[in-house]
């Protein structure tokens, strides 16, 4: 089953073509690899421990090169990882969304404005002040997000964004991605291991061998895996 977005004819805003990465001749992670996400879907990939989900988005973030095969991501794209505290670098939440600004050109003024409209897209207008320190990992992951809405990005990609959270907090921050995605036209792939995030997204794909060997509707995938 495709979800409505793959089912127009629109091009792809993720792409992956029939691409290979080794680390090493020894450490040969992706072979043959292809995956599309369309505007508009909320995907998440899943794979075991090893698999290559995280090289495969170093890729599509152009920190990696493939050494054959294409990438091509439909606008700007920001990350979020795994865990925040390698992500979050200034003292406060509204001065780590502003951070990423910087190289805009932008107003005080309007900095000032995509901070705000940011924080309150992901819910923390009230703790533009907090300091980093004083926040929720769940929060931390929202001021991540919130920092590439700031940058208007069209795309995000996610390496297991709910690793650390509790599961109260996993559940928030999986609706709320959701939620961005339909009211702001995003695209968003996802990485997870945790089967029960499945029932948020539109289509999923799993990672094996190096490849995507499965795809389609997130609840026969969560069959599949749960036997
Ligand atoms: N910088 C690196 N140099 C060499 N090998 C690496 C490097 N980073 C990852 N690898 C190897 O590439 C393979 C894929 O790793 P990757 O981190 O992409 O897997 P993953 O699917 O994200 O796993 P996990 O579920 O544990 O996060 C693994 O065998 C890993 O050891
Ligand atoms: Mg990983």
């Amino acid at each position: 089953m495709t979800s409505p977005a793959a089912e127009t004819n629109n091009a792809p805003a993720i792409e992956v073509d029939d691409v290979a990465f080794e680390w090493s001749p020894e450490a040969k992670v992706l072979q043959g690899c292809s995956l599309a996400v369309y505007p508009g879907e909320f995907c998440m990939l899943l794979g075991d421990n090893g698999s290559g989900k995280s090289t495969l988005l170093k890729l599509l973030t152009g920190l990696l090169t493939p050494q054959t095969g294409e990438i091509y991501i439909g606008g700007s794209s920001g990350y979020v990882f795994q865990n925040p505290d390698h992500q979050l670098v200034m003292p406060t939440v509204g001065a780590d969304v502003a951070f990423g600004l910087v190289n805009e050109r932008l107003s005080l003024a309007a900095v000032r404005s995509r901070v705000s409209e940011a924080l309150a897209a992901v819910n923390l207008a009230h703790l533009v002040r907090r300091p980093i320190y004083a926040l929720s990992g769940g929060q931390k992951q929202r001021v991540a997000i919130a920092g590439a809405i700031a940058r208007h990005c069209d795309v995000l990609l996610l390496d297991e964004p709910t690793a650390l959270l509790d599961p109260d907090s996993q559940i928030e921050l999986v609706t709320l991605v959701k939620m961005l995605v339909q009211s702001r036209n995003l695209t968003a792939l996802w990485v997870t291991h945790r089967l029960v995030e499945l029932d948020y997204c539109d289509r999923a794909f799993l990672l094996r061998d190096g490849r995507v060997i499965d795809q389609g509707d997130p609840q026969r995938m969560r069959t599949v895996l749960e036997e």
